[in-house]
């Protein structure tokens, strides 16, 4: 038999990145094989985002785009699977099929072990339970040939759910409560990635600095762990996200100057810069205890590059907490943030507050906020000019002989640089800025030494 095909979207955070990995790997084992074409598949899963109303119009779009798909392929004899995933099939369950009646299978992200029966079964289904069985345990680890495709880069989640309650977050209602996955199961998880040829890792988790997973007979912090999964041979870098400033403890702040192969560079979201529309948010930390946080941080690493997460408009906010917001951007110098307009989300306490802000008002704070933040990321990406860093090489770059790789900033770096260096970590002098990379050479370049003629490496 023919293998069938599957083609899987995702939307959304990097938690949806990763699933969408491991729900391939789980049905490869069913015979299904990865298109990136979805008029070839025999079964296409959206993986879906529920965070701002847009995310979650788009897969209403995509789903009117797949009636059509879907019908074409019935007229040539195919039948093709549409199945919802992620966090609005959590939200929305059966409705979803009510409005899009294209859609066969509805399944929230705590059941994606349970894909290949619900597919066999044939029938329409809705699985948004939270299982007591962990999803976790019942799905495959990627192969081999599926981690080298997806390159020398990966993320791997050591923790999901959210039990903050953030006012304006639908998170901890479409994952669930906090969990953490046991040390072991994630050290045999990134073992089997660098023997696949993976050298940066970046674990991830909706909060992820609440880790408090079990190993070796006690419980692991994020910090802890992070000294574990530095030693495992291969992996030249690390990186974990996404953190909450309620939870950088004093050993998340000691692995920052204690592991080197930890970037320097950390996404710590404070959403608003006003005490008072932290307190509106149950944000459960100040703007002077975030700063704080900072300070300790940086004392540790003094390079360290921070990005956050900005949300304007929130019920009640006012021009003066508006300006207190711009005015932490340049207090804290971001390398880079996301800012979003708020957006009522249904069964939030923020979306029934009263004080809504207009949207025009929105629009206009957005875009003073992202004026702010793109001075200050082109202040930092121009004072890397001149600057030597590891670049790890993920892949060709955009012209024949140049390769892409990443900054210890995340800042995309082109090299001309020969293939075989892609995965390898190297030392690249910043000459250039562009619009959205840097530019680079190879400080350890053989050049030719003219007065001997001999080839020289290394300045
Ligand atoms: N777990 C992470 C991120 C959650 S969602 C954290 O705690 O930071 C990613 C970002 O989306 C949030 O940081 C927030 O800035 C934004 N976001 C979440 N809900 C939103 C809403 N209702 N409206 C606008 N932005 C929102
Ligand atoms: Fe949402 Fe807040 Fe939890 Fe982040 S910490 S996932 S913003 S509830
Ligand atoms: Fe979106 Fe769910 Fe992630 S709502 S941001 S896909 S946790």
């Amino acid at each position: 038999m023919q293998d069938k095909k599957l083609y899987v979207k995702s939307y959304g955070c990097q938690m949806n990145v990763y699933d969408s990995h491991r729900m391939a790997d789980l049905l490869e084992r069913e015979g299904y094989v990865e298109t990136a074409a979805p008029e070839d598949a025999d079964l296409i899963i959206l993986n879906t985002c529920h965070i701002r109303e847009k995310a979650a119009e788009k897969v209403y779009s995509e789903l009117g785009r797949l009636r059509v798909m879907k019908r074409e392929a019935a007229r040539g004899g195919r039948d093709v699977k549409v199945a919802v995933a992620g966090c609005v099939a959590q939200a929305e369950g059966a409705e979803i099929i009510r409005r899009a009646p294209v859609v066969d299978l509805v399944v929230g992200p705590q059941s994606y072990h349970r894909l290949p029966e619900l597919i066999a079964r044939g029938d329409r289904a809705v699985e948004t339970e939270f299982p007591v069985e962990d999803k976790f345990a019942h799905l495959p680890p990627p192969t081999k040939a599926a981690t080298r495709a997806r390159g020398v880069t990966a993320f791997v989640t050591v923790q999901e759910g959210c039990d903050k309650f953030c006012t304006f977050c639908v998170v901890p209602y479409t994952r669930g409560a906090e969990i953490s996955r046991p040390v072991e199961k994630i050290l045999d998880e990134v073992r089997h990635l660098a023997a696949s040829g993976v050298r940066e890792i970046t674990l991830i988790g909706q909060n992820v600095n609440a880790y408090h997973g079990e190993g070796f007979g006690r419980t692991f912090t994020l910090g802890q762990l992070l000294h574990r999964v530095a030693s495992i041979p291969g992996i030249a870098r690390l990186r974990y996200t996404t953190s909450h400033p309620r939870d950088v403890d004093d050993d998340l702040v000691a692995v920052h100057r204690d592991l080197p192969r930890l970037a320097p560079q950390l996404h710590l979201p404070v959403q608003s810069g006003s005490d008072r529309i932290l307190d509106a948010m149950n944000r459960r930390h100040t703007r002077a205890d975030y700063l704080r946080v900072i300070e300790r941080l940086r004392a540790a690493r003094p390079d360290l590059a921070l990005t956050s997460d900005f949300i304007v408009g929130f019920p009640g906010e006012t021009e003066q907490d508006f300006r207190d917001t711009l005015a932490i951007v340049d207090e804290v110098g971001y390398s880079g943030a996301f800012s979003f307009k708020y957006s009522q989300r249904p069964g939030t306490p923020g979306a029934t507050m009263n004080d809504q802000i207009a949207e025009d008002v929105k629009a206009e704070r957005l875009a003073r906020l992202q004026a702010a933040i793109n001075r200050n990321a082109a202040a930092f990406n121009a004072a890397c000019r001149g600057r030597t860093f590891d670049v790890l090489m993920e892949k060709p770059g955009r012209l024949p002989g140049q390769l892409s790789g990443r900054s210890p900033y995340l800042q995309p770096v082109q090299v001309m640089a020969p293939d075989n260096l892609i995965g390898e970590m190297v030392s690249v002098t910043i000459t250039e800025l562009g619009t959205n990379s840097l530019f680079g050479v190879l400080a350890d370049a053989p050049r030719i030494d003219a007065k001997s003629s001999r080839v020289a490496v290394g300045a």
